[in-house]
C-alpha cells in the first residue's frame, strides 16, 4: 500500500476521547488474541498497531488514520477494538466489554461498516455469535474474516468456511492470514469499495 499513509490518531478509553468525524470509519471486532490488531498490521504493511503475547492486551479504541498521498484529510479511518470473550463466555459479551465499546458501535456516525474477525482454526465461538446477532440489530454492516487461515489445509479451511457461515449466519467468509499475506488485498478492496459507497451514499459524515 505504497500509497497511502498511516497516522495513529489517538487511544480512546470513553465516549468523549473519540476523535471527530473526519472519513468513514472501519472497525476491527473479534475475541480477544483472534488477531486483530495483526490484521489491521498486515492491511496497513508496517507494525502500527500492539501484537500481543497475553491476551486482553488492547484496552482501548485505538484510532489510525489511512491518508492518500498529501492530501491533509484522511481517506478512512481504521479502529482496533478492545477484544471480548477469552478463555471464558459470558452471557452477554457486552458485560465484558469496557462501557465505551457500546456508545462506539451504536451511535458512531461514521462507523461504515464492522470487521468481525474469527479463528478458522477451532469451532464458531458463541461469543462470536452474540457479536454477529448484536451488530445485526444495530443494522451494522459486517465483514466476517476467518483468520489464521495458514495453520489450516486446503480441506481443513473449506470446512471451517463451512461452519463459520452457518454459525455467523453471512453468505461469505473472507480467509486471512496475517503470517503469510493472504487476502490481505481482498479484505482492503472490500474495505475500500464500503468506504466509497459510505461517501456517496451519505451514509456517513
Ligand atoms: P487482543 O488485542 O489482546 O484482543 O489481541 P488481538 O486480537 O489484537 O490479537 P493479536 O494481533 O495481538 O495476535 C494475537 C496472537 O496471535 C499473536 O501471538 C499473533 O502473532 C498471533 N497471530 C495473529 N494473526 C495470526 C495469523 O494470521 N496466523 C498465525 N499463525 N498467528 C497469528
Ligand atoms: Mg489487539
Amino acid at each position: 500500500m505504497p500509497r497511502y499513509r498511516t497516522t495513529f490518531l489517538l487511544s480512546a478509553t470513553s465516549a468523549d476521547q473519540f476523535p471527530p468525524p473526519s472519513a468513514p470509519e472501519i472497525a476491527f471486532l473479534g475475541r480477544s488474541n483472534v488477531g486483530k490488531s495483526s490484521m489491521l498490521n498486515a492491511l496497513l504493511g508496517h507494525p502500527a498497531a500492539r501484537v500481543s503475547s497475553t491476551p486482553g492486551r488492547t484496552r482501548a479504541i485505538n484510532f489510525f488514520a489511512i491518508h492518500a498521498g498529501a492530501r491533509v484529510n484522511p481517506e478512512l479511518i481504521l479502529a482496533d477494538l478492545p477484544g471480548y470473550g477469552y478463555a471464558k463466555i459470558s452471557r452477554s459479551i457486552r458485560e465484558q466489554w469496557p462501557s465505551f465499546i457500546d456508545p462506539y458501535l451504536a451511535e458512531r456516525k461514521m462507523l461504515a461498516a464492522c470487521v468481525c474477525v474469527v479463528d478458522m482454526n477451532i469451532p464458531p465461538q458463541p461469543a462470536d455469535s452474540v457479536l454477529a446477532e448484536y451488530l445485526e440489530n444495530l443494522g451494522r454492516d459486517r465483514i466476517v474474516v476467518g483468520t489464521k487461515a495458514d495453520k489450516l489445509s486446503g480441506n481443513q479451511r473449506v470446512a471451517a468456511v463451512g461452519r463459520l457461515r452457518k454459525a455467523l449466519r453471512v453468505d461469505e467468509i473472507l480467509i486471512f492470514s496475517a503470517k503469510d499475506g493472504r487476502g490481505v488485498n481482498e479484505l482492503w478492496n472490500t474495505i475500500q469499495n464500503i468506504v466509497a459507497t459510505a461517501r456517496l451514499s451519505n451514509d456517513v459524515i
